[in-house]
């Protein structure tokens, strides 16, 4: 893959895993900067070790999504290291419902909103404003398909995946004339340690995730950091306040 990039330093949050890890390689591979931002130190390291394995620059920086302070420390650094920001993607999120909505806990509740939602939030509040001082950039948020419909026994993951698109296209508006863009990409079910965790310990769940995709699997990390990098991408310059499916038809159907 090749796309043109008029910026050069990227940070990606939930990076020390799955997605976030891939799509931090894939910025670091186009030549970018990149930010590794992740509560999960020992994965964060790990990430900046490949990428600077195979030749690209990235740092580690520690960080809570749902400490304010830690997303403030996070900007600044990102800013002390590389002198500006240019994309953002705000990837890191947690899924731990086991049940319908009745069987829901408070706790489980404000953990899941607090990461997938807040932390979106918190991330754009510091991010916004040095896009703005800049002149331009773009943000990513990973939604999910679960933020375009239904998902049963996940429905405050679902709702956080709907509160993401809301918050995506609202910011979307407010600073199209800036040259920000910002748009989401939704996932359908991807293979990572959350698809492995929901999945993995039941057969007939793993294939029922692969039949529920037209295509008759599951997706891969690079297909959704390949997406990532088209919406920051010079040429998805008219796109923004999109919530892209990527999902192997499934949202079709
Ligand atoms: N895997 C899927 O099937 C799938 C489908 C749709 C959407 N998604 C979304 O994709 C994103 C990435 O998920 P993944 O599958 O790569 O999961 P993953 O569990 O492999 O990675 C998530 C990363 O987020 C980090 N993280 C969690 N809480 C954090 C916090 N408070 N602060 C900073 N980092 C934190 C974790 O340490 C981890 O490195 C999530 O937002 C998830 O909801 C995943």
């Amino acid at each position: 893959m090749s796309m043109r990039f008029s910026g050069q330093v990227a940070l990606v949050t939930g990076a020390a895993n799955g997605i976030g890890r891939a799509t931090a390689q894939a910025f670091a591979a186009e030549g970018l900067k990149v930010v590794v931002a992740d509560l999960d130190v020992l994965g964060g390291e790990e990430t900046v070790a490949l990428i600077q394995a195979a030749g690209g620059e990235a740092l580690f920086v520690p960080c809570n999504v749902t400490h304010e302070a830690d997303v403030q420390k996070l900007m600044a650094r990102t800013v002390e290291a590389y002198g500006r920001l240019d994309y953002a993607f705000n990837n890191a999120g947690i899924e731990i419902e086991k049940g319908r909505l009745a069987e829901g806990s408070l706790d489980e509740f404000d953990a899941i909103m607090g990461v997938n939602v807040k932390g979106v939030w918190l991330c754009m509040k510091y991010q916004l404003p040095l896009l703005l001082a800049q002149g331009g950039g773009a943000i990513v948020n990973t939604a999910s398909v679960a933020g375009l419909g239904a998902a049963p026994k996940m429905s405050i993951y679902a709702a956080s995946k709907h509160a993401v698109i809301g918050l995506t296209k609202s910011a979307a508006i407010e600073y199209a004339k800036k040259k920000i863009r910002v748009n989401a990409v939704c996932p359908a079910v991807i293979d990572t340690d959350m698809f492995r965790r929901a999945y993995e310990a039941d057969p007939k769940k793993a294939e029922f995730a692969a039949a529920m995709h037209p295509v008759g699997r599951i997706g891969k990390v690079e297909e959704i950091a390949s997406a990532v990098l088209y919406l920051c991408s010079d040429g998805a310059a008219f796109t923004t306040g999109h919530a892209l499916a990527v999902d192997g038809g499934a949202t079709a159907i």
